[in-house]
């Protein structure tokens, strides 16, 4: 790295490779990750020990690593100027999460919303204790890079906040072991919401059972097409302000891709039949995927490539990672 590049802070984030992405994904992760590159030393890692807390079978997730790295890249995410990994072939990640669930209450994470809604739904005796103990693994991710950013959806401030609460009690402990880390929450595209549900987030997993839920990626423009023609409006012929969650949505969403503000978005179909603003929006999510598509056909073509490009990445960020356990093994007594 070149000494100028030691001073910007460092960025890390992660997504799960466990359903595929959508274009929630791009608009509020991906597409800010890649614009931002030359401000910040990147580390985004692909989670797929986190993958594991909805146990996906075992051939899916190993394709899923693949897919993720290929569109890490494909969004625009530069292997020169950003590391991108597999957290299980980084064993540091592992280690840290242990020492970190040592210093975490269990109260911290009963606490967690996603933690309260799994055992709701599925009930506390079934759920893993993996899905309990998720938080300190992501700690783990972030600490162990001296990560100044995290870049992360809304839904995820809750276990930025616990990162720190770990990272602070870690430091009042045994003086300065780790840096703590802040959060980095956009607004634009930051709450993309499901076609079919307006109120609902966007979801990876809601997608899968009903696929008028969101524009997948990889989608074809027929399907994109599809999808959003029967996007959820309201009752209403046009667009009229003040605007329903399903149309606030699309608007969103086209002022995301073609690079407005949600005023000036509002403005361009006031008065307009929701065929039109549907065609817009559609036009504009092909616009934006087609060159993605593009070049995660081609990055797919070399897989022996991508799973080098992930082998290197995981050799040196291992050294930044074995850094940092080293200390905090050292500061705990371990070493
Ligand atoms: N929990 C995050 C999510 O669901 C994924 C994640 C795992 C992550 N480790 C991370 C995000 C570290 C940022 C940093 O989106």
């Amino acid at each position: 790295m070149p000494p100028a590049a030691q001073t910007r802070p460092r960025v890390l984030s992660g997504i799960q490779p466990d359903f595929s992405l959508h274009i929630g994904n791009y608009l509020g992760a991906l597409r800010n990750w890649a614009r931002d590159q030359d401000e910040f030393e990147n580390y985004f890692c692909i989670v797929d020990l986190h993958a594991l807390t909805v146990l996906p079978d075992p051939a899916k997730l190993r394709a899923n690593v693949l897919e993720l790295a290929a569109l890490y890249v494909a969004c625009g995410l530069d292997p020169a100027r950003c590391e991108i990994f597999v957290q299980s072939h980084v064993p540091a990640h592992a280690e840290l999460a242990w020492i970190v669930e040592c210093l975490t209450p269990m109260g911290w994470l009963e606490r967690m919303t996603q933690f309260k809604a799994r055992s709701q739904a599925q009930g506390r005796e079934r759920i893993s204790t993996g899905v309990f103990v998720y938080p300190d693994l992501m700690a783990a991710d972030i600490l162990l890079y001296d990560a100044d950013y995290v870049p992360v959806g809304e839904d995820q401030r809750q276990h930025i906040e616990l990162t720190r609460d770990v990272a602070q009690r870690l430091n009042s402990l045994h003086g300065d072991v780790v840096k703590v880390p802040q959060p980095l929450i956009r607004d634009v595209g930051a709450r993309v919401m499901g076609l079919d549900a307006p109120l609902e987030k966007m979801s990876k997993s809601i997608a899968i059972e009903r696929p008028g839920h969101a524009v997948l990626l990889l989608d074809p423009p027929d399907v994109i097409r599809r999808k959003v023609a029967r996007a959820q409006t309201d009752t209403e012929p046009a667009v009229r302000d003040p605007v329903g969650p399903g149309v606030a949505n699309l608007l969103d969403m086209y002022a995301a891709l073609r690079g407005l503000d949600s005023r000036a978005a509002l403005a361009a179909f006031e008065g307009k039949p929701y065929s039109a603003l549907k065609s817009a929006v559609t036009d504009a999510m092909v616009d934006a995927l087609q060159p993605i598509q593009a070049k995660y056909a081609d990055l797919r073509s070399d897989d022996a490539a991508l799973q080098r490009l992930l082998a290197e990445s995981a050799e040196r960020v291992s050294a930044v990672a074995g850094a940092t356990l080293r200390r905090v093994q050292v500061a705990m007594g371990l070493r």
